[in-house]
């Protein structure tokens, strides 16, 4: 199945000028690939909803263009020169409507969910705010200005304000070993921008992409908007087959592995420590670069998980990223990338071109923050509620015949539902209900898993999420015709 979804609405101009369109946008984005057939007339016409003759001229004017080939009673073909580069067309042949025509590109489809205005939002993997501490943040706010009274007056370099990655690289040295330097590190604006400057700096269309199944829906919709293609590798709660992965490698030659191994959303499973080793020498052997993408880490509920993978790496296969959106101060966007010099060059000439460097106030508060030890005890606080959470999430829905693995630590539960409880109908209900969760199918590559939710148990207070799993229970219930109701009385 494909993922990239169509233009948003047909483009403004002539009937013919769209089908012509919607050929050259999909010679770009690799549907149709050199000396490939394109759809019949009357299948073109079917899916574009014009008549065939709209889309015979279209077809004749791209073969007069020797975009594609017209072969006698075979059909068209895409024509073996390099397809139009994007955009190119535009500068050639205006009307100026044609410039503003968003490119076909996969849009985030777990944005789609989060843009619904709900009461009840278990699609969320975010923090409670009320489970922050928002008035020592303020205060800490206030302080950074007298600190740095012309924070605001000028840019942050590139690669992130230095004292901070000063500050980082010895953090990341003492607490996990990691021998970083200052100038091995990035900062970002959030992990989605890491894994978006990965996606642009390191990957071109055609390259083949590792990714966890399930994963993080929106690096599958980032890796696609590349044209890559993605070869899905299972995470259980023993963590990955390694013999596939070593078969992916030598066979498939990835040019990355994009993985999420602790905590990991959707599932909270996390891959042991015997495996991220061997990951590394896999990864040396076949020379496929790990990218980590470690947001769960400091929210674990007994055992702290094992090391980054980056802790293995001897030759530079490994990228690390740190994201302090959940539990410091999700609005401050922060998060660090860690690379070695050969990729890291590559990564912040992207990070150049996409915003000249994260804001230089909000790293400013991050550090003075971050490093605070009223910080630290906080985030010792929020593993337990957090727990406490989890465990009412997981009380409300036990014996409802819904199945998932307690995780050890992250923000979400994995669910397995009931055959007979059609998730996308459950979907559609709940939200009619104003509650929101997320559907399996969008965190999978393949686009399976159409019996699987995700649910959120950080988001919420526990009154709302009382609520929301009451109704989202009673719809299943009536689906099902006969799981058990939940029972109120739950402490
Ligand atoms: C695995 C994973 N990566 C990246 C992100 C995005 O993180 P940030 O808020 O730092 O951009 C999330 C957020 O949910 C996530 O779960």
């Amino acid at each position: 199945m494909s993922y990239l979804e169509p233009g948003s609405g047909r483009p403004r101009g002539t009937l013919h000028q769209s089908v012509y369109d919607e050929v050259i946008l999909g010679i770009q984005s690799g549907e149709w690939k050199r000396y490939e057939k394109l759809p019949s007339v009357r299948a073109m016409a079917e899916r574009m909803q014009v008549n065939r003759l709209t889309v015979h001229k279209a077809y004749q004017r791209l073969a007069e263009e020797g975009i594609v080939q017209a072969r006698y009673k075979s059909g068209y073909y895409v024509s073996s020169e390099p397809a139009p580069r994007p955009g190119s067309r535009f500068l050639d042949d205006p009307p100026w409507e044609y410039q503003a025509k968003p490119v076909r590109a996969p849009r985030s489809r777990l944005f789609e969910i989060h843009r619904k205005k709900v009461a009840y939002k278990m699609s969320e993997a975010l923090i409670d705010p009320a489970l922050l501490p928002n008035a020592f943040l303020s205060g800490h706010v206030k302080e950074v200005f007298d600190l740095h009274p012309k924070v605001l007056s000028t840019y942050s370099s590139v690669s992130g304000d230095e004292e901070l990655r000063e500050e980082m690289s010895r953090y990341f040295t003492e607490k996990y070993g990691l021998s970083l330097s200052a100038d091995e590190l990035l900062v970002t604006t959030g992990s989605q921008q890491a894994i978006d400057l990965i996606s642009r700096s390191l990957v071109q269309a055609g390259d083949r992409v590792l990714i966890e199944r399930p994963t993080y829906s929106p690096a599958i919709d980032v890796f696609l908007r590349q044209n890559v293609r993605l070869l899905p590798v299972e995470i259980t709660p023993e963590g990955y087959d390694l013999d596939r992965i070593e078969y992916l490698m030598r066979t498939e030659k990835p040019q990355l592995f994009y993985m999420n191994p602790t905590f990991q959303n959707p599932t909270g499973y996390t891959v042991p420590a015997s495996q991220r080793k061997q990951l590394l020498e896999l990864a040396e052997r076949y020379k496929c670069i790990l990218v980590e993408d470690d947001v769960y880490r400091d929210i674990y509920f007994e055992d702290p998980p094992p090391p980054p993978l980056f802790y293995y790496d001897t030759e530079g296969y490994a990228i690390y990223i740190c994201s302090f959106s959940k539990f410091v101060a999700p609005g401050l966007r922060i998060s660090l990338l860690a690379a070695r010099p050969a990729l890291m060059d590559s990564i912040i000439a992207v990070k150049a071109l996409a915003d000249n460097g994260t804001p230089l106030l909000t790293q400013k508060i991050f550090q003075h923050y971050f490093f605070s030890a009223r910080l630290q005890e906080h985030v010792a606080k929020l593993r337990i509620a957090l727990e406490l959470r989890k465990a009412r999430m997981e009380r409300i829905l036990a014996g409802t015949g819904f199945r998932w693995a307690s995780p050890g630590g992250g923000l979400n539960l994995w669910i397995n539902l009931p055959e007979e409880v059609p998730v996308d109908l459950l979907l559609e209900r709940c939200l009619e209900q104003s509650v929101a969760f997320v559907p399996g199918e969008i965190c999978d590559p393949l686009g399976e898993m159409k019996s699987w939710i995700r649910l959120s148990y950080s988001y919420i207070s526990e009154a709302e999420m009382e609520e929301g799993l009451r109704r989202l229970i009673a719809i299943a219930e009536e689906m099902k015709g006969g799981i058990t109701f939940p029972r109120t009385d739950l402490n």
